[in-house]
């Protein structure tokens, strides 16, 4: 079998704002509510924080040159929203776009096409203060935060993507209250899923009143949900509302401009007139993480009927204790070409966490890491085979960063960081890498 990607498959990398750029103390930026959760006792791994990170708010220009050194022509990076408006709405901070706007330029003169994430997770704490994403007002905040980009930085810009993961900012962030805010309220994760998808909506109308032809999407982790083997019987019916919950609710609407029919009953309090004719938006591309399987079982808890469920012993697992499943990543292409259209998809973050220290001679040999990707490289092929519209892949992620909850317990990177000294190590996956990029296949 030829393992070579199709002609033009686009290669690039990801990381987000909060978990490398440090810098937290630089330069008037606000603060965001990562910083306060994580100055929430018990909240996050060992006490750990994001004001220092991988330091990359002052070490970019050695990290961009990694990116260069990968082959990688596509950059997705976040801005943090608090780091240009402080207050989140009104006084702009000309430092923060500043930075921006050297990163972008930094970019290009490498070759490296930039797509910038309007928000991956550091809301402004100034925002939270005030309802954050549960308050309605959000679609105007979030408006003026776009307009301010498009019209400062978007003259560079290639790619845009509203958001990251939306449905963990609802869900993980105000349903379970394992993220940043620290929510659990069931009623104010439904709002905040509507008010995203408004935001991405009125996002979307303003980059493109700027530039009708850049390219705009959001990355969703779809979730496919699977029963365990011996429950299959009972829980198979709750396979179609896990799946509504944490796909449905983000992609419908978008796509066909309504909610699932499984879950309209919780989202309707929150509807008004004209949001799903708004929220039905062209959709350039569709970005799509994915790390694991998603197993459930039956539960009584008391917002919906399932829970986690440990997947069967048999799959081999990360450091995150994540099961590893290039099947389930071809299975969710497939429902991308099947039930949505096919749209263009860049697969915008898939890696795993392994502890991978270097030896004494200083050298990472992450060959389980490699594994992985070998793993998940070969489910996009299967699925391109078969007509997948799949277009390119960024790996998660360019370092080793700040793992949210997890603190720097995780490592994900392709290239190791010590954090004490901020030395930059890429690893043999790395390698690996590389040699994809420049090859366009699967050793
Ligand atoms: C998805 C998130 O977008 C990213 O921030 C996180 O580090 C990875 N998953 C790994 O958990």
């Amino acid at each position: 079998m030829t393992k070579s990607f199709p002609d033009g498959f686009r290669w690039g990398v990801s990381t987000s704002s909060y978990q490398i750029e440090g810098g937290a103390k630089n330069d008037g930026r606000g603060a965001t509510i990562w910083d306060t959760y994580c100055a929430t006792p018990g909240r996050v791994a060992n006490g750990d924080n994001g004001s220092i990170a991988c330091d990359h708010y002052h070490r970019w220009a050695e990290d961009l040159d990694l990116i260069k050194n990968l082959g990688a022509k596509h950059y997705r990076f976040s801005v943090m929203w608090p780091r240009v408006l402080p207050e989140g709405t009104g006084r702009v901070n000309e430092a923060g776009i500043d930075f921006y706007s050297r990163l972008i330029d930094g970019m290009l003169e490498r070759g490296i096409e930039p797509w910038l994430c309007l928000y991956h997770w550091d809301l402004p704490q100034a925002l939270q203060d005030r309802g954050g994403w549960t308050n309605r007002d959000i679609v105007d905040w979030f408006g003026d935060y776009t307009e301010l980009l498009a019209s400062r930085l978007g003259d560079r810009v290639k790619s845009w993507v509203t958001f990251n993961e939306p449905n963990v900012v609802a869900w993980v962030g105000h349903e379970e209250g394992r993220h940043a805010p620290g929510i659990a309220d069931p009623r104010a994760a439904m709002r905040t899923a509507h008010h995203l998808n408004l935001c991405h909506a009125r996002a979307t109308k303003i980059i493109k009143g700027h530039f009708p032809e850049a390219p705009v999407g959001f990355v969703l982790p779809m979730h496919k949900g699977y029963t365990l083997p011996e429950r299959r019987e009972q829980d198979a019916h709750l396979i179609d509302l896990f799946e509504a919950k944490w796909n449905g609710v983000f992609l419908d609407p978008v796509y066909y401009g309504r909610y699932p029919e499984l879950i309209l009953d919780r989202m309707e309090p929150h509807i008004r007139d004209g949001d799903l004719e708004a929220i039905k938006t062209k959709v350039d591309f569709q970005g799509l993480n994915q790390y694991f399987p998603s197993y459930i079982e039956a539960a009584s808890d008391k917002a919906w009927p399932f829970k986690h469920a440990e997947p069967p012993k048999y799959f081999r697992r990360t450091e995150m204790g994540w099961a590893i499943d290039g099947d389930c990543f071809y299975r969710t292409m497939k429902i991308l070409q099947n039930d949505y259209g096919n749209p263009p998809v860049f697969v915008t973050e898939n890696g795993g966490a392994f502890i991978d220290l270097p030896d004494a001679n200083g050298k990472i040999d992450d060959q389980d890491r490699i594994a992985y990707y070998d793993e998940y490289l070969s489910a996009v092929l299967r699925a391109t085979k078969e007509g997948a519209n799949v277009q390119g892949y960024m790996p998660w992620s360019l370092l080793d960063n700040f793992e949210w909850a997890y603190g720097y317990e995780k490592r994900f990177g392709l290239v190791h960081v010590d954090y004490t000294t901020q030395k930059r190590t890429p690893k043999a996956s790395y390698d690996f890498m590389r040699n994809v990029i420049k090859s366009n296949a699967l050793p």
